[in-house]
């Protein structure tokens, strides 16, 4: 099976992590039947500076021909805010990216490393954030004046309804019984067209259960009890922000994964922390976001659940081995970007040839 796979590898940090990513695909095309072609399509804060666009047309064009787009990260401090990183939105508008998929399950294994009191984590934390990826604020509509500014959150009927049926149909192809809802309904006249379109599409899931949750409130329930939820399905900055809270409970920033969604199409896969400039060219960034970002890749782009359960347990394998310094455990090795990435390519290279 040929695929083509789109490269970005960005800036800071982004070209050290996206290297494991691609070293778990070659361990993939070595033991099965995948045979991968890498293509190059660089974007972001480097090229930038190089070409003056942050998404030169021939890298957009390496993308829209891909079956798939792996993706570091943008960013670098000494451009202004947005002027790397509106690349990426360019991407999710230019492919109808509408599903933002950011799962957020802690490992057993790094318990420890959860910054909840034991008795907040409670049966454990397995929550998939479903995010509108196209509408809302970040469809960039307003105008910046000299003393006012002002941003369109727009809402379409067909925006609402595709994105929440995909979350319906993801909880039941993954065995979730319960999906929520966050919006801020009291407030805000898109969360009520939201929240009816949300009722709407639930009659047809008798099965699942579903609860609506305000915003404000649903904040402080991931730190009370994230045991309560399992999908949850919420509009384009609402979701931006709570996935982020969501992914600090699995131990680190570097641990969060996520996938730029339009199914059937191509998509893009990419962890969700930025380009670390702290901490980049040091070797130590982990590489365990991105990795997991494959893993979504076999899942949702190549229909391959097994390759990516495969990952899932190559990845806790090793992390009862050693750690990068971000998720670090005193009892067993330290380890750089690298080796993390060689770490759970042995494992995944044992589980492959089972
Ligand atoms: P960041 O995610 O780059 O870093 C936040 C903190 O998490 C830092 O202390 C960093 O060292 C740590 N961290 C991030 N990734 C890590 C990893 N793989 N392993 C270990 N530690 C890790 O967020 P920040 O500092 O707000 O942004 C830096 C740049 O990245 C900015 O230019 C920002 O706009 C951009 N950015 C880009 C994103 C993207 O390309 N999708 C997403 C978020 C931010
Ligand atoms: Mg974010």
């Amino acid at each position: 099976m040929k695929k083509v796979i789109a490269i970005t590898r960005g800036d800071g940090c982004g070209p050290e992590v996206v290297n494991e990513g691609i070293k778990i695909l070659k361990i993939v095309s070595e033991f099965t039947d995948y045979d991968f072609e890498f293509k190059d399509a660089p974007a972001g804060g480097e090229v930038w500076k190089e070409f003056g666009t942050n998404l030169p047309e021939k890298s957009f064009e390496t993308i829209r021909n891909s079956d798939a787009l792996l993706f570091g990260a943008l960013g670098l401090p000494d451009l202004p805010p947005g002027v790397a990183e509106s690349a990426i939105l360019k991407i999710r508008q230019g492919l109808d990216l509408y599903v933002n998929l950011r799962p957020v399950k802690l490992y057993n294994v790094l318990r420890e490393n959860c910054p909840l009191k034991d008795e907040f984590i409670g049966d454990g934390i397995d929550i998939v954030f479903i995010r509108e990826n196209t509408e809302g604020l970040y469809k960039n509509i307003g105008k910046l004046e000299e003393d006012s500014a002002e941003n369109l959150m727009l809402y379409t009927r067909e925006g609402c309804e595709r994105i929440i049926k995909f979350a319906f149909d993801y909880a039941v192809r993954k065995g979730y019984k319960k999906v929520t809802s966050v919006d801020k309904a009291n407030i805000l006249k898109t969360s009520q067209l939201w929240r009816k379109i949300f009722h709407e599409i639930s009659e047809n899931f008798s099965a699942i259960e579903t609860e609506d949750i305000y915003i404000d409130a649903f904040c402080q329930w991931l730190i009370r009890e994230p045991s309560k939820f399992q999908t949850v399905v919420t509009e384009n900055m609402f979701g931006d922000i709570i996935s982020d809270e969501g992914a600090f409970l699995i131990g680190s920033l570097g641990m969060g994964s996520s996938g730029n969604i339009h199914p059937g199409k191509v998509s893009m896969y990419e962890p969700i922390h930025g380009s670390a400039p702290d901490i980049a060219g040091k070797g130590i960034a982990n590489p365990i976001g991105t990795i997991l970002s494959v893993k979504l890749m076999f899942e949702e782009s190549f229909n391959s659940s097994e390759i990516g359960n495969d990952i899932d347990t190559a990845v806790e394998e090793a992390l009862l081995e050693g750690r990068t310094t971000d998720i670090k455990n005193d009892s067993l090795k330290t380890l750089t970007t690298t080796e993390m990435g060689d770490l759970i390519s042995i494992k995944l290279k044992n589980k492959l040839k089972e």
